[in-house]
């Protein structure tokens, strides 16, 4: 596996502990070498060394086992170069062919660019040039989200790529898709016969998709300022679990099964049109606060980023699912950096019952049917039904049944990069982006780009650190009589349940 980017954050926090938890559970093969491509001059040593200060600090083992250490980094190695320069990494083609010449075969080679959208393309370039990366079936590409950044420059890099390169070894990353829970509302849906009855537009009310965030720009500022919330996350992760949400059955677990009847979904997003964005979408930017008891400055005071900055934080959608099963079922999207909590959840709301015969006073504390998905933290499925409180008055409430990972399994789960680059190793690509996915999920969200683009918010920043996001989100959900749920998610969080 070649790195490029090997110096970055993605490396240091992902990749590699990644990859160390995969060497340690035995799925990586016995002859594997990883060689980290970067521009600044770093000896073998010095690479190795960095990135076991980032395993001791991100892998979900914690701290690196000295022998189980040494012997992963004796496969680590290192190479300096400009790989945006012509010639200069010549190095990386006689090193993969030395490891060919030891292992008498030819290897699989994976490429990942872990590297900005917009060095992308000269990467596959210099790949091209030096030709380790023809054969079909053993050399594999994996590039990072964003894909482009708008779907013309998606449609172009596509071109570019597969001017070079087949589809098939193109692997596209979202590594939402990897998370364990993210795949299990495939099994949710597919694998029970209790939810497909119910799973449309006669029993579900609407839809709420949170992805929220607690953590700012971090180290990333000078990236995060060009792209913002919705390249950022709504235009792969946020759709990729809208997707999963309301795609078909699909016929068969083949990738390509799988992915057509992702891209239907996207394809039947009705469009927004530019004098709607602002009924339909809703952005916003952190100012200065508190978040877990810490105070942390406002997004235009964040290192790398533009003290008039207008890029968006938050983002907010409304979107509705052209087909015979979603018609008229609003889906709210929402996402943001530094607010309340760090909580990534599908929440479907049912419709209420048809017959309310129970006496209004027992129905007081009464609440409709809801599912909520919840992907991270404390992974796991919950259902809020209605029951008879106990007592001699016929008072009914709301309670909630939970599945959570950690108490129905003892394996902890991996990572979702450990899933995903295991997949491309053994050349899968289910959980990876197509072309036209990326493109149809490009679409989705062009008019509301192009529209903020055009207009700079005159109210940024205009949600406090710490907090939910700006007022304008509530109001587009309260526009059509429903509220986010963050009180209900914060009561489960803290594993009170209700009532
Ligand atoms: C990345 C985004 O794709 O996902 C980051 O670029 C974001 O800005 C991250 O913080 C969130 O991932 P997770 O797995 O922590 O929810």
């Amino acid at each position: 596996m070649v790195i490029f980017g090997a110096g970055g954050d993605l490396a240091w926090r992902k990749l590699v502990p990644a990859l160390y938890n995969l060497f340690l559970d035995h799925h990586l093969p016995e002859r594997f070498a990883i060689v980290g491509i970067a521009r600044r001059q770093m000896t073998d040593d010095e690479f190795r060394q960095r990135l076991r200060e980032g395993v001791d600090l991100f892998s979900r083992r914690g701290k690196a086992e000295e022998r189980a250490w040494s012997e992963f980094a004796s496969r680590l190695s290192y190479c300096a170069g400009d790989f945006t320069a012509s010639g200069s990494d010549a190095l990386i083609g006689r090193r993969l062919e030395e490891y060919d010449r030891q292992w008498e075969t030819r290897a699989v080679r994976v490429f990942y660019l872990a590297i900005p959208p917009n060095l992308v393309e000269a990467a596959a370039r210099q790949l091209e040039q030096l030709g380790v990366c023809r054969d079909c079936d053993r050399d594999r590409l994996v590039v990072e989200k964003p894909f482009g950044r708008d779907l013309e420059s998606a449609r172009d890099l596509d071109r570019v790529l597969t001017s070079m390169f087949a589809e098939t070894q193109i692997y596209r990353i979202d590594h939402y898709l990897g998370k364990e829970t993210v795949q299990n509302i495939l099994a949710l849906r597919f694998a029970n016969s209790l939810f497909e009855p119910v799973w449309n537009r006669r029993y579900i009310d609407h839809v709420q998709i949170t992805v929220a965030e607690t953590v700012g720009v971090e180290d990333r500022g000078d990236y995060y300022d060009r792209a913002g919330a919705l390249r950022d996350m709504v235009q792969n992760h946020l759709l990729q679990l809208l997707c999963l949400i309301a795609m078909e059955p699909p016929v068969s677990f083949a990738a390509d099964e799988v992915r057509n009847k992702k891209v239907d979904v996207l394809r039947a997003i009705r469009a927004i049109r530019p004098d709607e964005v602002h009924k339909m979408a809703v952005r916003g930017q952190y100012g200065r606060g508190t978040v877990s008891g810490k105070a942390v400055p406002a997004y235009r005071d964040e290192p790398d980023v533009a003290a008039d900055s207008s890029t968006e934080t938050y983002a907010a959608l409304k979107l509705f699912i052209d087909n015979w099963r979603w018609q008229g079922v609003p889906f709210y999207l929402r996402t943001g950096k530094r607010l309340h909590a760090k909580i990534s959840e599908v929440t479907i709301l049912f419709r209420p019952a048809p017959h309310q015969l129970f006496p209004a006073a027992a129905v007081e504390n009464w609440q409709p049917n809801r599912l909520v998905l919840r992907i991270q933290p404390e992974e796991g499925i919950i259902t809020r039904i209605q029951v008879k409180q106990p007592g001699t008055r016929l008072l009914l409430g709301p309670v909630d049944m939970q599945f959570r990972y950690s108490n129905a399994f003892r394996a902890t789960s991996p990572e979702a990069y450990e899933t995903l680059l295991l997949d491309v190793m053994r050349g899968d690509a289910t959980l990876f982006m197509r072309a036209d996915q990326v493109e149809s999920a490009w679409s989705v969200i062009s008019p509301i780009l192009e529209v903020w683009e055009a207009v700079p918010s005159a109210d940024f920043p205009d949600y406090p650190a710490g907090s939910w996001g700006p007022e304008a989100a509530d109001l587009l959900i309260a526009r059509e009589g429903q509220s986010w749920l963050q009180p209900a998610i914060e009561e489960s969080l803290a594993g009170e349940g209700t009532p």
